[in-house]
């Protein structure tokens, strides 16, 4: 399947929060910007049902707002317990302040 980078949020869309949700298609995706930086993750976190947009964001660490599991948001990887399994990632860049993913 082809993959294209989609539009899906702007800079100003950060005011509130370093962690927004956005949907795309059936997948609803978190996006972190970390010092001017984006990065994009599975919003739903793999240990239980929690929405990691609602979460702390510390450097490059989303803490899950329900048991404090971590991601690594760049990898998706998890760096806290009780979290095991990794998010999936989605390239993610800023073009002229508009946030876009790489998705099918
Ligand atoms: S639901 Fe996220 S760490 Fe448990």
């Amino acid at each position: 399947m082809t993959q294209t980078w989609h539009d899906v949020a702007t800079l100003d869309d950060f005011a509130a929060s370093d962690a927004i949700a956005v949907d795309v298609g059936h997948r609803q995706i978190a996006i972190y910007l970390v010092h001017g930086a984006v990065f994009a993750t599975d919003n739903h976190c793999t240990h239980g049902d929690a929405r990691l947009c609602d979460g702390f964001l510390e450097g490059h660490e989303i803490e899950c707002p329900h048991h404090q599991g971590r991601f690594d948001v760049r990898t998706g990887a998890a760096t806290g317990a009780p979290a095991t399994v990794a998010l999936a990632t989605y390239p993610a860049r800023l073009e002229n302040e508009r946030v876009q993913l790489l998705i099918d």
